[in-house]
C-alpha cells in the first residue's frame, strides 16, 4: 500500500513543485514505484515533467468531479518508476465546484483508493493556499512533507498550516502525522540561511530532513526542459541533494 505524502505549503514559491517532481524522479531511480498527483490548477509539476497541458484529454479534475477512474488520467512511465497524475488550469473550478459536493474534504481520498496498492509512494503537489483542494490532501495523506525555504520569516504562516493539520487530525483523518520538513534554497554562503535551518530545526526536532535542498540554477532550468535534474544535470548540487533525500526517504519509509 502507497504512502501518500501531501507536499505542502501555503506560502507560494517555496519549492513544493520542484520537490515533487525531483524527489519522485529520485525515488523512481531509486526502483520505487511513484505516483505524483498535480494538485494545483498551475500545473507545474505536470510541465516539470514534460507532458504538454494542452494535449491532454484529462486530467484530475475529472478525477474528482465527473467520477472518472483517476486511472484513466494518468500518464505512465514520465520517467523511470514515476507516473503522474496532471493537472491543468481545469482544476481551478473544483475548487468552487466541490464546495457542494457531498463528503466534499474527501473526494480525493476516495480517488485514491483506486491506485493505492499499485504505488510504494504517492505524492500529492498542494496550490499555495488552504482552500478545499488543500484541505482534500490534508483528508487524503498519511504524512505532510513541509518544505520551507531559507529565508527571513520562513516560519510565518507554518501556525496556520499546523491548525488546520490539527483540524484535519481531529475531525476527519487522525492519524495525519508531519513525514518531514525539508529545508529549500539553502545558500551555504549566508548566515541567514543557517540561522533560518537552526529556527526550523529547534522548532520542529527530528522532523526536519538531514538533506537540505541548496539553491541551485540547475534546478529552476531544468523545467523549461521538461525534466526531472537527475535526467536534466545528474552531477549538479541539486541533483545530489534530491538523490540524498530521496534515500532519506526511503529510510524514513
Ligand atoms: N533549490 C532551488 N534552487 C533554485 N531555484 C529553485 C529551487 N527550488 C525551486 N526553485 C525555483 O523557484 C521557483 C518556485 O519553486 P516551486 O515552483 O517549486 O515552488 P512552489 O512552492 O511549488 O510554488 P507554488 O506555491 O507557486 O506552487 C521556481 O521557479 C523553481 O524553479
Ligand atoms: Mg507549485
Amino acid at each position: 500500500m502507497a504512502q501518500v505524502v501531501a507536499i505542502i505549503n501555503q506560502k507560494g514559491g517555496v519549492g513544493k513543485s520542484t520537490t515533487a517532481v525531483n524527489l519522485s524522479a529520485a525515488l523512481g531511480m531509486l526502483g520505487k514505484r511513484v505516483l505524483v498527483v498535480d494538485f494545483d490548477p498551475q500545473g507545474n509539476a505536470t510541465s516539470g515533467f514534460g507532458l504538454d497541458k494542452d494535449e491532454l484529454k484529462l486530467d484530475v479534475y475529472n478525477a474528482l468531479m465527473d467520477s472518472t477512474p483517476i486511472k484513466e488520467t494518468i500518464s505512465h512511465d514520465a520517467t523511470e518508476g514515476v507516473d503522474v497524475a496532471p493537472a491543468t488550469i481545469q482544476l481551478a473550478g473544483a475548487e468552487i465546484e466541490l464546495v457542494s459536493v457531498m463528503a466534499r474534504e474527501s473526494v480525493l481520498r476516495y480517488v485514491l483508493e483506486d491506485v493505492r496498492d499499485e504505488y510504494d509512494f504517492i505524492f500529492v503537489d498542494c496550490p499555495p493556499s488552504l482552500g478545499l483542494l488543500t484541505v482534500n490532501a490534508l483528508v487524503a495523506a498519511d504524512s505532510l512533507l513541509i518544505p520551507i525555504q531559507c529565508e527571513f520569516y520562513a516560519l510565518e504562516g507554518l501556525t496556520k498550516l499546523l491548525e488546520s493539520m490539527r483540524m484535519v487530525k481531529g475531525r476527519l483523518n487522525p492519524t495525519l502525522d508531519i513525514f518531514g520538513v525539508l529545508m529549500t534554497m539553502h545558500d551555504v554562503r549566508t548566515t541567514l540561511s543557517r540561522q533560518v535551518v537552526d529556527e526550523v530545526r529547534e522548532y520542529f526536532g527530528d522532523k526536519v530532513f538531514e538533506s537540505v535542498i541548496p539553491r541551485n540554477v540547475k534546478l529552476s532550468e531544468a523545467p523549461s526542459h521538461g525534466l526531472p535534474v537527475c535526467l536534466y544535470a545528474p552531477t549538479s548540487k541539486g541533483a545530489i541533494a534530491y538523490d540524498a533525500l530521496a534515500q532519506e526517504v526511503v529510510d524514513r519509509g
